[in-house]
């Protein structure tokens, strides 16, 4: 077990994204960084894991998803039960890495997504279901959460939030595109010479979500493309390919959120229908879907991205999708496509790690939405509290703080170990940033 910071606070990040595979969850200490000035943290990361998503829960919930009904009564069941799987993901990552629960300050947990309503005509709105009471009641820890929704409230898109994370840790001199590709993409762009308000951000498509639709029936083992096989085995169709980037999503100019009720099942559906009609075999199928997703990316960088980009530094699942990175190196020759991990923090928990970070702003109160990157018209305290056994010491700690209310501006990682080996799939270039 590794030493706790002296000042500071251990907080447990927690997100089960649009693929709905695991809850990911990140145990990292954050500090005050007094040396590099009163608006500064540091950032280390304890422990992490990426928990399976219950399987019996996952249906229930891949289902609700795709049908986008349910009677109230299951509703009402399922926040519920999603936050039990949450408190149950934290209480394993814990357990393995050897951390006491009474050592977490706070959880801050981005639950599951259910609705994401960015639709025009309709009122913006946004719904992330896990109920944050179980999970202070099972763990005896002050819990943040909900942590889209002051950002739409502010006219935002609530999204990407990690962006936060992204400005912060990347501001340098180069410029650099942070790509997510979880179920949707996401990137960040932080310009060279910026501040963290120069950087912007919004979702690009479909990521893995309609190549796993397309696996779940083609049936494959792993339920996704492992490694992209399928699809480097294949031949992209490019009349498809063209039809599918049409849609209107790719136009619409920043900033911009999507989701599965856009790029969900039924979309996928469509377009394996689609396919079908035009003889593709299925491996050609998922060539042309993962040509999809890099190609939506780099027409994304091209009309809405800043005129050079030194380094693409991908995360999420789809950075373990050699189609889709390959494809990305290939469209991007004049930028370096490396793995996130590079940074020194695995891509696959970057979004856990960055939820951390939103709940140590929540809980002293400073705004951690960037406007730029989510449209909101004012920055501001992202999340709602639920008090635990430890709320009244936890806030006594928050008023000791020097400027506990300053906005925070830098952010550096810390050293740490890995817990386990992270897998370095195909990357060439060094990405030699100093944190
Ligand atoms: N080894 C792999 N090979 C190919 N694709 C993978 C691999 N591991 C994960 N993925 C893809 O990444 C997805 C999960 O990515 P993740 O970043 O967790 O997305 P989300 O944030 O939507 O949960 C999986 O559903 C799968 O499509
Ligand atoms: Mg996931």
């Amino acid at each position: 077990m590794e030493a706790r910071a002296e000042q500071g606070m251990r907080v447990m990040g927690m997100i089960s994204g649009t693929s709905v595979d695991a809850i990911d969850v990140a145990v990292c200490d954050l500090a005050p960084d007094t040396r590099n000035g009163p608006d500064a943290l540091t950032l280390r990361l304890v422990a992490h894991a990426e928990q399976p998503f219950p399987p019996t829960l996952r249906e229930r919930t891949l289902e609700l998803l795709s049908h986008q009904a349910a009677p109230l009564a299951d509703l009402t069941e399922l926040n519920f039960q999603i936050g039990d799987a949450f408190a149950e993901a934290a209480l394993q990552t814990l357990d393995t890495a050897g951390i006491g629960v009474e050592e977490i300050d706070l959880a801050a947990s981005h639950g599951q997504t259910l609705y994401h309503l960015m639709e025009s005509g309709r009122t913006p709105s946004t719904w992330q279901a896990g109920e944050a009471a179980v999970i202070a009641q099972r763990l005896g820890v002050t819990v943040t959460a909900d942590i889209r929704v002051a950002d739409v409230a502010a006219g935002g898109q609530g999204a990407p939030l990690v962006s936060f994370l992204d400005a912060l840790l990347f501001a340098g001199p180069h410029t650099v595109a942070l790509q997510n590709i979880g179920g949707i993409g996401n990137v960040t762009f932080v310009l060279g010479g910026g501040a963290p308000e120069d950087a912007y951000a919004f979702d690009t498509g479909p990521g893995n979500s309609l190549l796993d639709r397309a696996a779940r029936v083609f049936g494959l083992p792993a339920g996704y493309d492992e490694g992209g096989q399928m699809a480097l085995r294949g031949t992209v169709h490019d009349d498809l390919l063209a039809e599918m980037l049409a849609h209107p999503y790719y136009a619409r100019h920043p900033p911009k959120s999507t989701g599965r009720e856009v790029f969900g099942d039924g979309y996928a559906d469509e377009i394996l229908a689609r396919a079908e009609q035009l003889l593709l075999s299925p491996d050609d199928t998922m060539a042309t879907l993962a040509a999809l997703t890099a190609a939506s990316i780099v027409q994304a960088y091209r009309a809405f991205g800043p005129p050079r980009i030194e380094a693409v530094q991908v995360s999420g699942g789809g950075a373990r999708n050699l189609a889709l990175m390959d494809r990305l190196r290939a469209f991007l020759p004049e930028s370096r496509v490396i793995l996130y991990d590079e940074s020194g923090m695995p891509g696959a928990i970057k979004e856990a790690a960055a939820f951390a970070l939103l709940g140590y702003e929540c809980i002293h109160g400073r705004p951690a939405n960037l406007p730029s990157c989510t449209g909101a018209a004012a920055s501001v305290v992202l999340g709602k509290i639920t008090p635990g056994a430890n709320y009244n010491s936890l806030l006594s700690r928050v008023a000791r703080e020097v400027n506990p209310c300053s906005p925070t501006r830098k952010i550096s990682l810390q050293a740490w170990k890995p817990n386990r080996p992270t897998p370095p799939p195909h990357t060439s270039t060094q990405w030699n940033r100093s944190i």
